[in-house]
């Protein structure tokens, strides 16, 4: 069991990451009035586990996926909440992915302006990234997390158990964050490269998905809210990510991750941010997991969603790009000179 502890001044959060630790979070909550939030997908393949772990415990279930990432499913949360009279010292477990955990962190950061929450994260995804950190969200009229606080889980329980339902395109997206966290820290980025035959193997992926919550914890006890800017590299290829996600919307965040990462290396190269053979590294580090690259109709509809992006300042887009190994520089780009990189996923030249 590897126990990471995340200092962070709002609320310290405990994760601890390996076999065993949904009958910790069992163990922890006993006694507790336990709520648990989970998707239609989880509570199919795991109704049993979850009435074992939390006797009891009301169960809200909601539709799976980012479409149902809305208002409408947090107040959804919100009426279950009040249906269940929860009161402040109730605990609200977050059982599913990126999805359910970012909703149910934000139910719980507003219900009595602020109930407990536990986050048992069942996607990779979620178990590399979206269960730490506090982020919690919900997407509006069009715009990704764009409703959404900060609010830190006080314990978070990934146990691989879950990983061995996850479907092949799931495991790619927690793929796209782990290669997103790679490029950040080179000492994961050296693990990969060396087990680069691993990376279907769930048992190095757990492991790994240890090494990147380290990291992550590292930048947000340092960079909680986001406020000094350092946590902003945790958004490396999310600007095209986040923009196709909302543009295109058939795939998980994850994928368009990885996707942002390839055509960000691209801008990285052409604006010299990065060498053209680091640019050609991260490519490579990419096609281990084979991203499936979308044609967009045209460019000036990617542009109209990058515009939207939380980190933009003013009429620029702003990127975190790539720049060497475990390096990174962030970049304002004119709408104009964006619109020709997009134009590579529009099938023209940039
Ligand atoms: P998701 O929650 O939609 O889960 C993906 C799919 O896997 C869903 O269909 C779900 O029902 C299914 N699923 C979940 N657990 C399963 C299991 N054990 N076995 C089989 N199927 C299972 O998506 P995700 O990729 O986990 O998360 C993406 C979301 O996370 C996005 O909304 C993104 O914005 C958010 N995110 C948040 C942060 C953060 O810091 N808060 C960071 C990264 C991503
Ligand atoms: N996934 C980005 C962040 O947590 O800041």
């Amino acid at each position: 069991m590897q126990i990471i502890e995340v200092h962070t001044k709002s609320r310290p959060s405990t994760v601890f990451c390996g076999a065993g630790s949904a009958e910790m979070a069992s163990e922890y909550l006993r006694g507790a009035q336990a709520f648990v939030v989970t998707d239609t997908n989880v509570s199919r393949l795991y109704s049993e586990r979850i009435a074992q772990l939390f006797p009891g415990a009301p169960v809200c279930v909601l539709p799976a996926g980012e479409r149902y990432k809305s208002r409408t499913s947090l107040f959804r949360i919100l009426d279950a909440m009040l249906d269940a009279r929860l009161h402040r010292s109730s605990v609200v477990v977050a059982l599913g992915g990126g999805v359910i955990g970012d909703m149910a962190g934000l139910a719980a950061a507003l219900y009595m302006r602020g109930t407990r929450i536990v986050q048992m994260p069942t996607t990779l995804l979620a178990q590399v990234d979206s269960s730490v950190g506090g982020k919690t969200a919900v997407d509006y009229r069009g715009v990704k997390n764009v409703i959404g606080a900060f609010y830190q889980p006080e314990r978070v329980y990934c146990d691989p158990l879950f990983l061995e339902t996850l479907p092949p395109r799931e495991i790619r997206c927690g793929l796209g964050e782990i290669i997103k966290t790679a490029l950040l820290d080179d000492s994961i980025g050296q693990k990969i490269r060396e087990n680069t035959g691993r990376l279907h193997d769930l048992a190095f992926l757990h492991d790994l998905a240890a090494d990147c919550v380290r990291f992550k914890a590292g930048i947000v006890e340092r960079d909680e809210t986001e406020s000094s800017g350092l946590r902003k590299c945790l958004n490396l290829g999310h600007t095209t990510g986040h923009a196709l996600e909302l543009l295109c919307g058939r795939r998980s965040h994850g994928e368009y991750v990885l996707i942002g990462l390839w055509l960000e290396s691209f801008i990285a190269e052409g604006e010299g941010v990065c060498t053209p053979a680091y640019a050609q590294e991260v490519r490579s580090f990419l096609s281990l997991v084979q991203p499936r690259i979308p044609r967009i109709p045209n460019a000036a509809e990617g542009l109209r969603y990058a515009l939207l992006d939380k980190k933009n300042n003013g009429g620029d887009i702003s990127f975190i790009l790539p720049k060497a190994r475990g390096e990174y520089a962030e970049l304002a780009l004119t709408p104009e000179r964006y619109e020709r990189y997009l134009n590579i996923l529009a099938g023209e030249q940039a």
